[in-house]
């Protein structure tokens, strides 16, 4: 099977941490690169997040810093569930690892721009980087072959009670793309907090034995503690199911529909209104990710952390 090429786009944070060990080392996904934008915390510390993940495990992939504020919107950060830090809990050696001198925007551009429109983008934070890229560069559009993105949410959100965290840091980014034309794919909060590191998934993959299992035991027992905000017994790994719908699609259950963001600055500002049941009469912009084999997803991410060192 041809390998995926994939650019990730996150704003570590925990769960963007295990979504980028997971991207790194499966067998078949080629990571072209990994750019970071402000959203869990701000870009002074999401980006050497990245870097110290990156520098612990011996991933090699280029990481590029890119934006640091909303398109428009004032500026959310989540420190009630990622900490101080943005990625409290793991202690890491001092950091070394540089980030490219190239602004993660025009590494999106010039990538897609050069490539054969094979490669797909996987936004794990706002989506203010991947917005940015095409605003700048219109004709990436066509060369972008999927979005397969983790946000909004077809029920609740979790930030307010109408918008998920993601979407809500930049709704007017979070619209962009969404009515860009390019195939998306929307992993939303309906199905992530579903895929809950609770105590027995940690343990399992702490008992791996390498670095990436302490590491994700060290990562998730902090959002083991820090969830209770959001209304769960865990920490959702919500960015990881991003990742994986790339090499197990099948383990998904999902539906097209026509997804729209609420712009207007009111109690639902940053809501993605998922029209499941076509009361809108539109084509169908977005696959909707509604539930997954948990068995098989947790299998393939303990398969993944085991190709760590
Ligand atoms: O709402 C969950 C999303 O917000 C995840 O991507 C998490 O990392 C935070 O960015
Ligand atoms: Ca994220």
């Amino acid at each position: 099977m041809e390998k995926v090429k994939m650019i990730l786009d996150c704003d570590t944070g925990h769960d963007d941490a295990i979504a980028l060990m997971v991207a790194a080392r499966h067998p078949q996904i080629e990571l072209l690169g990994v750019t970071v934008v402000a959203g869990n915390q701000v870009l002074e510390k999401t980006l050497p997040n990245t870097l110290n993940v990156c520098q612990h495990l011996n991933i090699n992939v280029p990481v590029y810093g890119g934006m640091d504020r909303p398109m428009v919107r004032d500026q959310v950060t989540a420190g009630d569930v990622h900490g101080k830090s943005g990625l409290d809990g793991p202690v890491f050696d001092a950091l070394t690892r540089k980030a490219e001198k190239k602004h993660a925007v025009n590494f999106i551009i010039d990538t897609l721009m050069e490539s054969d429109g094979d490669i797909t983008l996987v936004p794990v934070g706002p989506l203010t980087n991947i917005a940015m890229a095409m605003r700048l560069q219109p004709a990436i559009v066509r060369k972008i072959k999927r979005i397969v993105l983790m946000g909004g949410a077809v029920g609740l959100g979790n930030t307010t009670p109408a918008a998920e965290f993601n979407i809500y840091v930049d709704p007017e980014a979070a619209h962009v793309v969404l009515t860009s034309g390019v195939p998306i794919v929307m992993m939303p909060l309906d199905l992530t907090n579903t895929a809950l590191a609770d105590m027995k998934i940690i343990e399992r993959m702490e008992a791996i034995g390498n670095k990436a299992g302490k590491l994700f035991g060290d990562i998730m027992r902090f959002t083991f503690k820090s969830q209770a905000v959001n209304g769960l017994t865990a920490g959702p790994v919500h960015d990881v199911t991003a990742v994986t719908y790339l090499v197990i699609p099948e383990i998904y259950h999902t539906q097209d529909m026509y997804v729209e963001v609420e712009l207007n600055r009111g109690p639902s500002y940053g809501r993605t209104v998922c029209d499941m049941n076509d009361r809108f009469h539109k084509t169908p912009n977005v696959t909707v990710g509604l539930s997954l084999d948990l068995d098989k997803f947790w299998d393939l991410v303990e398969e993944t952390l085991r190709r760590h060192e």
